[in-house]
């Protein structure tokens, strides 16, 4: 018998790297690589990394140089760069850190047992193509092995959008759906071992326009059919562009019950001129106007969303709109971010905000959003909510599981299995969870 040789993953970034990360394990898999939990017993080490921020590609580079010590120790040892900084940055990795054997783009990862059979030869192993096959077609076939009771699943990459500050349509590419046929058969693979929940995952999932029985299907037409799966009893979806959000979805959240209240819809600003400066392609007003509308096919629906501030050319007038758009929403969950200038993006030109304008706005902006998600959070308190129950919690006795809210929600129910979807009272708010009973 030969000994499996051992992989180590550590993943940066969004949701979509994670889901991407076990594609390639699994693909790994049948290259004769078993997964390890340390890069100390790793035969390979491949970084899933993220270029969103400048510190999350920074990142990279200071978690390449810690790996020196294990190289020298251990000459066998291949070290690979995947995901966003992968393909914005291609060789320039290894000319940057001369230890890394392999750099794949995300697009090229069923080209990975290739690219690990050319760096054991001793060679450098790069591909950052945008190939005319989908990946997915060549990394969806998995081996049954049982999983927890939520997955994400890929249904979209890619975005044609270009908003001024984001890298993401460069290291991602152009929009790219998969087949409807394709999703609903992971959808039900995931089931059959044991997932109860899916995440429906594209950096602009709205825009889902794959491949139907009867032309192409939107994302709302896909969530129907997914709805109809036997044993998933729980939808959600993200990224959301704004103007992507159709009438058909927004129908969808108040008829389908498996689509769960909870709508992470980033606006990134509330200034209309920022917005423009940004090319957002739509206004404070449009953004409210349909978050109305959604409010209204499902009243109970909690909003997430996601802000840059110190854009360039931000002013404090222009900060305030942020703000009165914040208050005007209440979110349950909001992520803020300053802005970082992105090489080869429109914005990386102009005239930038000073740090320490940016800190402050920062600082001002993410104490609102607390208290809001504090506000939501409390408000739960007496009442009932079903809850996914997924893992023991940190306490003896304690489970875990998300409300439909997507709230972390633990009880005290010794003899509760993961998977199992309970009706729970809401007993008190904590600051990142909420205490609850069985019903
Ligand atoms: N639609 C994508 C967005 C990815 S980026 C998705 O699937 O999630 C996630 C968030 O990072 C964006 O919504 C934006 O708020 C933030 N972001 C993107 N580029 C940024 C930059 N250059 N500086 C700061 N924040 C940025
Ligand atoms: Fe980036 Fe804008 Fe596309 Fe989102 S919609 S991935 S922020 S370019
Ligand atoms: Fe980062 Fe790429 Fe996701 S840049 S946020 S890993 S799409």
């Amino acid at each position: 018998m030969t000994a499996h040789k051992k992989l180590f993953i550590k993943t940066y970034g969004c949701q979509m790297n994670v889901y991407d990360s076990e594609r390639m394990e699994e693909a790994m898999l049948k290259a004769g690589y078993e997964p390890t939990s340390t890069p100390d017993d790793a035969d390979m080490i491949l970084l899933n990394t993220c270029h969103i921020r400048e510190k999350a590609a920074e990142k990279v580079y200071s978690e390449l140089g810690r790996f020196k010590g294990l190289k020298e120790e251990k000459p066998d040892l291949k070290i690979g760069v995947a995901g966003c900084v992968a393909q914005a940055e291609g060789a320039e990795i290894v000319r940057r850190q001369p230890l890394v054997d392999l750099v794949v783009g995300p697009q090229s990862y069923h080209r990975l047992a290739e690219l690990v059979a050319k760096a054991d030869t001793g060679a450098k192993a790069l591909d950052t193509d945008f190939p005319a096959e989908d990946k997915f077609e060549h990394l969806s076939r998995r081996p049954k092995a049982r999983r927890g009771p939520t997955a994400f699943l890929t249904v979209q990459e890619g975005c044609d959008k270009f908003c001024a500050f984001c890298v993401v349509p460069y290291t991602r590419g152009a929009e790219v759906s998969r087949p409807a046929a394709r999703v609903l058969e992971e959808a039900r693979d995931l089931v059959d071992r044991g997932v109860r929940e899916v995440t429906l995952l594209g950096q602009n999932v709205n825009a889902y326009h794959g491949a139907g029985t009867d032309g192409d299907w939107t994302l709302a037409r896909l969530v129907r059919e997914l709805a109809r799966v036997d044993g998933l009893e729980r939808i959600r979806y993200t990224t959301s562009h704004p103007n992507d959000m159709g009438d058909d979805l927004i129908a969808a959240h108040a008829e389908v019950e498996e689509l769960m209240p909870y709508l992470h819809l980033p606006v990134q600003s509330g200034s209309d001129r920022i917005l423009k400066r940004m090319n957002r392609q739509h206004t404070a007003e449009s953004y409210l106007r349909l978050i109305e509308k959604i409010r209204a096919a499902r009243p109970d629906i909690l909003m997430s969303g996601d802000f840059i501030v110190g854009f360039p050319e931000e002013t404090e007038e222009d900060f305030q709109a942020t703000l009165d758009l914040v208050e005007a929403v209440g979110y349950g969950y909001a992520y803020s971010f300053k802005y970082s200038t992105r090489p080869g993006t429109p914005a990386a030109e102009r005239p930038q905000v000073g740090a320490d304008e940016a800190d402050d706005r920062l600082q001002r902006l993410q104490a609102l959003i607390t208290r809001q998600q504090r506000e939501i959070q409390d408000a739960m308190v007496g009442r009932q909510v079903k809850v996914l129950f997924e893992k023991a919690g940190r306490k003896p006795g304690q489970m875990v599981g998300k409300s439909e809210y997507l709230h972390a929600v633990h009880v005290d129910a010794p003899d509760l299995q993961p998977g199992e979807l309970r009706d729970v009272e809401i007993v008190e708010a904590g600051a990142n969870s909420l205490a609850g009973r069985l019903v």
